[in-house]
């Protein structure tokens, strides 16, 4: 059992968890995550690590309701106990001194990005955010990553803030005037896909943190394979970073669909009683 330290909501749908985790908080570094289970005959669902705080021996986790879990997770408050919390999992993130590196969050996507932005910064790069939503209410993480990062590009699907469009529209004006040296992308497939697709004519070289179902977490079951290079890989050992170039998208998003129907129906059997209050009480910590 783990306990919750503090929950709070980021934005609709969307709540941190910082949870009580000192082991993993000490061993974890950027790109890896947790594997948790919510009740004894629950799925098991991967949930990055947004930040660790070793010293306070807590995680940090970003969970989206989009299922019948992490809707049950987001209905956590303060004081509540998590059932198993197990990792740190995956392979973590490359860091090292690339020159200007270009952090690309989608989303929920965006809390990913962050402790990568923060290990990236502090090995000497120049780090610059471009983080999307659909509108200004739904952006994540902007004082964190502008607190790490040289310059932080907000978009926003409606252009309620910052720019108006994708996170790709501006992430195609910096590779086009810029010398980027490094693309990092975490968010929908469908943005990773764009992401691959605009910094390949460049030859920027671009990781996508890929979030393939995983039941394991630990290789033996072959839930998250993906198939990157026409190879296959198994995302919670050999990633979840992958070069973004040479990543099956189709594939991935073929995969993940596969159990939505299932999902959503059993996210439908919670009722009102797992429906989480939208109250935006500020940006994460
Ligand atoms: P969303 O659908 O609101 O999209 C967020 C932003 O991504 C948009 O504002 C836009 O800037 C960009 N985007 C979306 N589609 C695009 C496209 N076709 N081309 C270019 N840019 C595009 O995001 P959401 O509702 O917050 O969903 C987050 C998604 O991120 C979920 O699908 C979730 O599974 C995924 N996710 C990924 C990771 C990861 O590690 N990659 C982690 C957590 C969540
Ligand atoms: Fe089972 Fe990766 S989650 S092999």
């Amino acid at each position: 059992m783990s306990t919750i330290l503090e929950a709070r909501v980021l934005v609709p749908d969307v709540k941190l968890f910082r949870v009580h985790a000192p082991k993993i908080a000490r061993k974890h570094r950027a790109g890896q995550f947790v594997i948790v289970r919510v009740s004894p005959d629950g799925e098991r669902i991967p949930l990055t690590i947004a930040a660790a705080d070793p010293e306070a021996g807590s995680i940090t986790l970003v969970v989206q309701a989009v299922g019948k879990t992490t809707t049950l997770l987001n209905a956590l408050e303060t004081g509540d106990e998590i059932l198993d919390l197990a990792g740190p999992l995956g392979t973590p993130s490359e860091v090292a001194r690339f020159g200007m590196v270009v952090v690309v969050g989608g989303g929920v996507g965006t809390a990913v990005t962050y402790p990568s932005a923060v290990a990236l910064s502090q090995a000497g790069n120049t780090v610059i955010a471009v983080i999307g939503a659909r509108s200004r209410t739904h952006l994540l993480f902007e004082t964190e990553l502008a607190a790490v990062c040289d310059e932080v590009h907000p978009c926003t699907d409606d252009g309620s803030f910052g720019r108006h469009g994708f996170v790709t529209d501006a992430l195609a004006d910096l590779v086009a005037t810029r010398k980027v040296d490094r693309v990092l992308a975490a968010g929908p497939i469908a943005m990773m896909a764009a992401v691959a697709e605009t910094t390949r004519p460049y030859d920027v070289p671009t990781v996508a943190s890929l979030n393939p179902i995983m039941v394991d977490g630990t290789g033996m079951c072959g839930g998250c394979r993906v198939s990157v290079g026409g190879v296959n890989r198994f995302a919670c050992l050999d990633g979840p970073d992958f070069d973004a170039h040479l990543v099956d998208f189709h594939l991935l998003e073929q995969r993940n669909r596969a159990y939505a129907g299932w999902e959503a129906a059993r996210r439908d059997e919670l009722g009102p009683c797992a429906a989480v209050p939208v109250v935006v009480d500020g940006a994460a910590s």
